[in-house]
């Protein structure tokens, strides 16, 4: 039985003075006790949240490939463990497209992530042209198939898969849930021995009203959120959404 999961990704956002909002989700955590819950926000915030919030998953929202070096303004997994961070996001659309991250490096990373200790989410996730042109199938499971790392095959617990779908990040468009539970189906098909263990979390304008039908479709192992992560009055819900459809 895989246990629902509920991330928050803050992307560039959050000061020191956003940290009340971490700890009002960690309360809300602790009364949900059937989701996993993990907050992502920006390196800076990364340990004084993990200090302050020490029931969440606290993790970063990237890592390099390498444990240290001269790679100005990078940080790697080590160091993320250093400061407290339980867990890393790889291969997000927007690093894969601003930073113009590989498969490969999505992969390496993911693998660094995992030898240095940290749990690993991997982002996947089609260009609207894709789906218009009917490829989209495609083009994820060959994402999926380029970025995940072999340690996955030991490890198949520490690692989640987010499928989000480019054009429904931060859109307000959401895929529907026959599509979500189609993609979410070939993930899980592709994925091998490894398919009962890794979680697949659905990305893309989860809100505290579409959380609950989103994360009670078929392969839905929890969610990957953006804008409703950033204050615990919309984070709380889902959250809640997701200890319901666990119940189900
Ligand atoms: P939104 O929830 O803001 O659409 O962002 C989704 C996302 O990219 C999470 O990683």
């Amino acid at each position: 039985m895989r246990r629902k999961y509920i991330v928050g990704n803050w992307k560039m956002n959050g000061h020191i003075t956003s940290l009340h909002e971490a700890q009002a989700i960690e309360k809300a955590a602790h009364a949900h006790p059937g989701v996993d819950v993990a907050l992502c926000p920006p390196f800076t915030l990364v340990m004084a949240m993990a200090k302050l919030c020490p029931q969440l998953g606290v993790g970063g929202q990237d890592c390099h490939t390498l444990d240290k070096g001269a790679f100005t303004g990078s940080v790697s997994a080590d160091m993320l463990v250093d400061c407290g961070a339980k867990l890393a996001i790889v291969g997000h659309s927007e690093r894969r497209e601003y930073s113009h991250e590989s498969n490969e490096m999505v992969r390496n990373k993911a693998s660094a992530a995992l030898g240095a200790g940290l749990d690993v989410i991997i982002c996947v996730g089609e260009p609207l042209s894709v789906r218009e042109a009917g490829d989209a199938e495609t083009y994820v499971l060959g994402q999926v198939a380029q970025s995940l790392p072999m340690a996955l095959l030991h490890a198949p617990k520490r690692v989640a898969i987010a499928y989000e779908p480019i054009w429904a990040i931060g859109t307000g468009l959401t895929a529907s849930t026959d599509e979500i539970a189609a993609m979410h189906g070939a993930i899980r098909g592709a994925l091998g021995s490894a398919a009962n263990d890794v979680r697949i979390l659905y990305g893309g304008s989860v809100t505290p009203d579409n959380a609950a039908e989103i994360l009670a479709t078929s392969d839905v192992d929890g969610a990957l959120v953006g804008g409703a992560s950033l204050s615990a009055a919309k984070f709380v819900p889902i959250i809640a959404a997701g200890e319901g459809a666990s119940n189900t």
